[in-house]
């Protein structure tokens, strides 16, 4: 048996420099996709699969990210005035329970395995998640939900992969595999963002994972990796040997929220598979799908 993941780390205190000027004052983790912010979708993605505890790891200027999961009294005020108490009640049926989000800032931008050491009093001895809200999932199952399953039948450590264009390497965590079914892999090596020419496969990590809370004590080590930052790909190489450590196909559709056309296109996804939106926004693409 294994012991049920309950808590998600959520590292939101990335600069946002690919979204400039957008994300001047506003957080990048902020940025809606048709009418949500990334970040509820990761919260909303962790919740449905399981989640109760959620440490949000932010940064300066990220105050709108704490006030977006809390109670505001004008507007809820303002709504019911206005006979909009639908939309409150909404917004109810999403907002964490109180102490549920808990806050701890990262100080300096040293990379992402620092950012998830900085939650580790938090979460504490136990297996745990991370969703970068970067990585937005469209599926049936929520994403986590299908690292977590697999987690309770395998025990150890469980990675989203995905296969990306060699060219793409040297944008993510990249796997080396010691057997592959197709669907779930073995990985006997992790190296982050390899060249092309260096990479033992194609297979890439996305935001999802589900790890022991041994990799904190490899982060305690501090050591910098690739850029010169604090890798946690590096620190779960270092678990590979001691517990089981898989890739996870995921079933669903990965958009990368973190580049403007994966941005983009996430949004026409999302319109299109909305009930009131749809046949709307495939009428506007039809527009610009003709020849020019
Ligand atoms: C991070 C990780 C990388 C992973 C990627 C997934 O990179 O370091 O291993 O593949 O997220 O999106 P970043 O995108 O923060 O550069």
């Amino acid at each position: 048996m294994t012991q049920r993941v309950r808590k998600a780390i959520f590292p939101v205190g990335g600069l946002g420099t690919r979204f400039l000027p957008a994300t001047r004052a506003m957080p990048k983790e902020m940025l809606p996709v048709v009418d949500k912010p990334l970040i509820q979708y990761a919260v909303e993605e962790a919740r449905a699969s399981g989640i109760e505890e959620l440490v949000f790891v932010t940064g300066r200027g990220k105050h709108a990210i704490e006030d977006h999961f809390d109670i505001s009294y004008e507007l809820d005020q303002t709504l019911v005035e206005r006979g909009k108490s639908a939309l409150l009640d909404e917004t109810k049926a999403w907002l964490p329970t109180p102490g549920q989000i808990a806050y701890t800032r990262q100080m300096q931008p040293l990379g992402l395995g620092h950012a998830v050491w900085c939650a580790r009093e938090f979460v504490g001895n136990e297996p745990f998640a991370i969703l970068l809200a970067d990585d937005l999932v469209m599926s049936k199952t929520p994403c986590l939900r299908q690292l977590i399953d697999v987690h309770e039948k395998t025990g150890g450590n469980v990675v989203a992969v995905m296969d990306v264009p060699k060219e793409h390497t040297n944008r993510y965590g990249i796997l080396d595999l010691e057997s592959d079914d197709g669907r779930l892999a073995s990985i006997k090596g992790l190296v982050e963002k390899p060249a092309p020419e260096k990479a033992p496969s194609t297979l890439s990590i996305i935001g999802r994972y589900v790890l022991l809370p041994e990799v904190f004590g490899q982060l305690d080590r501090q050591e910098k990796g690739a850029g010169g930052e604090i890798q946690l790909t590096d620190a779960m190489a270092k678990l590979i040997g001691k517990a089981p450590f898989h890739g996870l196909r995921f079933e669903g559709r990965r958009f990368d929220c973190g580049d403007k056309v994966g941005f983009l296109e996430a949004n026409i996804a999302f319109a299109l598979d909305r009930d009131d939106l749809g046949e709307a926004v495939r009428d506007v693409l039809a527009q610009y799908a003709r020849p020019r």
